[in-house]
């Protein structure tokens, strides 16, 4: 068979030469961007990031809930016409979902809440900024063009969690999240384990695992920013006893629900 032939009946890939592209590449699926994600990310920015709190049992039991939805297909009804799209809290959404706030989200790469918040604006749905985000109120206000939540954590400093509130009303956020399921921090077994903290603290043997991962880096740490530009003070410098009931350096961002409320105009106050 000659070369031409053969031309005829493939087609020739080209390489993918970046290793973000070539690693995205391969993703398929929910399971294939967390196995991405484990040879990625140091260990205790993972576990963070995958694990659960105590036996991790709701966890499990939420994600086992996802089975027992079945989605019916409809045939020869025509596709010319299908719309995802849907009103959520005022305001039209491309599909019926949008993207939950993370806390310390650059931890799991250097863009964080930006990167999230172009993929929200590329995709028309709406993102929420967490009250323990990596970027300030006001950068990320000016990232995209997508629907801006807030998430409000509630300091026992009422003063600290309104000026969030004023601060993200200011900068045009259109909706107010308020998390009430997390007055104490969980027990997260992973986190203990591993040593992991919020704001992460370096121990000896974080630094071997964070230098073999080293293109990720703990990317809060890595672009050298200062914590003062996240959206909270950093836990540090927060008055002791501003958490309601554990102390700062305590993990609040757990697996949390959330209650919305819109804010007509984006500039109204919460009150
Ligand atoms: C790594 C991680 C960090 C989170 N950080 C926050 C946070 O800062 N504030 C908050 O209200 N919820 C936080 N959550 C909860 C999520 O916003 C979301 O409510 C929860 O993960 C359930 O949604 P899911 O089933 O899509 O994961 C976090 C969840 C994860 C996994």
């Amino acid at each position: 068979m000659r070369l031409s032939d053969v031309r005829e009946l493939v087609r020739v890939q080209r390489p993918q030469l970046h290793p973000d592209a070539r690693a995205l590449h391969r993703c398929h699926s929910v399971e294939d961007f967390r196995r991405a994600a484990r040879r990625r990310l140091p260990r205790g920015a993972f576990d963070y990031i995958d694990g659960g709190a105590g036996d991790e049992h709701s966890m499990r039991a939420n994600e086992a809930a996802f089975g027992d939805y079945e989605l019916y297909p409809s045939t020869l009804r025509g596709v010319e016409d299908t719309d995802t799209t849907v009103d959520i809290l005022g305001r039209r959404s491309a599909l019926p979902l949008g993207l939950a706030p993370t806390g310390f989200t650059r931890m799991a790469h250097t863009d964080g809440e930006r990167a999230v918040a172009r993929a929200a604006g590329g995709a028309g749905i709406p993102y929420a900024l967490s009250t323990m985000g990596t970027v300030s109120i006001e950068e990320l206000a000016a990232v995209a063009d997508f629907d801006h939540w807030f998430q409000l954590y509630i300091w026992r400093d009422r003063g600290l969690s309104r000026d969030l509130v004023d601060r993200a009303a200011a900068s045009g956020y259109r909706v107010l999240m308020i998390t009430v399921d997390t007055p104490v921090s969980g027990h997260r077994e992973r986190d203990l384990r591993n040593g992991f903290t919020i704001p992460p603290e370096l121990r000896p043997g974080m630094v071997a695992d964070i230098a073999l991962h080293a293109r990720c880096g703990f990317g809060c740490c890595a672009t050298g920013r200062s914590p003062s530009r996240t959206s909270v003070p950093p836990t540090g410098r927060i008055p002791p006893g501003s958490w309601r009931s554990s102390p700062p350096s305590s993990i609040p961002a757990s697996p949390g629900t959330t209650s919305s409320s819109s804010v007509p105009g984006g500039t109204d106050r919460w009150s």
